[in-house]
């Protein structure tokens, strides 16, 4: 098969779809990849090191998308992408779709087949290519809320761990999964309260055994998040419904019980957020302000520290891409159960339902596209 990879455009977005390492196995097993020239710059790749490796090494993103039957990149494609996706052409890559509608009807019209990295599912529903990117954002979390919770960033000026003698500062976090895990364990490390919530009483049971003894777990309902919002100085979204919008377990009248320069960073913006006060930021401007909250709402915090990030993700993509190329798309999907559930959008049909609900769309079950 032959492999395109195109260097990523959004802003601040520094990771490549699939390192030296990688081209090295796909070209093994008998495949053709090309590299966009610089794709793997910022996460430390030079094109000597791709061609090195097996890779050729295209001049344009026009180049590399017209030449590939399969596009491996890591965030969803921009506007400025979608005139150049092929009918037919396999993307996978995140797409993130249930968060934004024009980009559903874009790739329904390219009538591309449209791999999601975020819902390829194991059978004991974890999700393995969300894993290792909510590893690096649940820690992540912490050590940006860590720095915005100080004065001149317009935080309320508290030190994380706080200092013998002086309180350490409270963390919330909402869901306990990947993210939320994460995050209480940089938290706790750092001295912090942590409490975190989840509205699975038993992922709770699991976090009370093994977490530090500075974190506590709470039942994820309004009126336990509503009970602590007044006492907390961080506070961490990190809920997720597999495909669907993330529900607003904060809204915008609750803002009015924190403290100000309290501090919310809501990893969970890039399923729509759990703040109802929260819209997508960037690296280059991560943060707002509304009734004196510091919203950090970045939609792509990996991308901030690309080296440990692109690692972690290809660590974890590469068997399911050579599944892909080895097989081509449709047998792929047929003998794997994770595979079909990756797929979103085939050949102008949606087939994930959470997708379809999202936007009122007809939803067609994949194993009818196969
Ligand atoms: N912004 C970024 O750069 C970035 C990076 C990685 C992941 N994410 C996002 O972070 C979010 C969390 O991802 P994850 O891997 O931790 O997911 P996960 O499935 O591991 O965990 C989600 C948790 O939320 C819990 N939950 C569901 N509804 C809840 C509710 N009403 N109250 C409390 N908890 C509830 C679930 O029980 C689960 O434990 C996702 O939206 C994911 O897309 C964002």
């Amino acid at each position: 098969m032959i492999i395109g990879v195109p260097k990523e455009i959004k802003n601040n977005e520094n990771r490549v779809g699939v390192t030296p390492a990688g081209v090295i196995e796909l070209v093994r097993n008998g495949h053709t990849v090309y590299v966009q020239t610089i794709a793997g710059e910022g996460s430390g790749f030079t094109d000597d090191d791709y061609i090195r490796a097996g890779a050729s090494i295209l001049p344009s993103i026009e180049e590399v998308y017209g030449i590939a039957e399969m596009i491996i990149k890591v965030k969803e494609p921009i506007e400025s992408e979608y005139p150049l996706i092929k009918e037919d052409q396999l993307l996978f890559t995140y797409f993130h779709f249930a968060s934004y509608e024009p980009l559903t009807h874009a790739m329904i019209e390219r009538k591309a087949i449209c791999l999601a990295y975020e819902t390829v599912e194991k059978i004991d529903r974890s999700l393995p290519l969300l894993i290792p990117m909510s590893e690096v954002a649940g820690r992540m979390a912490i050590q940006e809320g860590a720095k915005y919770l100080e004065k001149p960033m317009q935080g309320r000026g508290i030190l994380l761990g706080g200092v013998p003698g002086v309180r350490p500062a409270k963390v919330m976090i909402l869901g306990g999964g990947v993210v939320g895990t994460n995050a209480a364990k940089m938290a706790a490390g750092m001295g912090a309260d942590v409490t975190i919530l989840d509205n699975n009483l038993q992922r709770l049971r699991y976090l009370d055994d093994i977490m530090p003894a500075n974190v506590n777990t709470f039942m994820s309902n309004e009126y336990n998040i509503r009970e602590l919002l007044s006492t907390h100085d961080l506070i961490v979204g990190a809920v997720l419904i597999p495909g669907a919008k993330a529900p607003h377990l904060i809204t915008r009248d609750m803002l009015k019980q924190m403290r100000p320069g309290t501090v919310v960073v809501d990893v969970a913006v890039d399923q729509g957020g759990c703040i109802e006060t929260c819209k997508p930021t960037t690296h280059e401007n991560p943060t707002y302000i509304i009734d004196d909250v510091v919203h950090y709402c970045v939609a792509n915090m990996p991308g901030a520290v690309p080296y440990t990030s692109t690692l972690a993700l290809t660590n974890a993509t590469l068997p399911y891409a050579l599944q892909l190329a080895n097989k081509g798309w449709k047998r792929a999907c047929a003998e794997s159960d994770e595979l079909l559930k990756g797929l979103n959008v085939v050949q102008g049909k949606v087939v994930y339902q959470g997708v379809a609900e999202a936007f009122g769309l007809e939803f067609v079950p994949a194993e009818n596209v196969l």
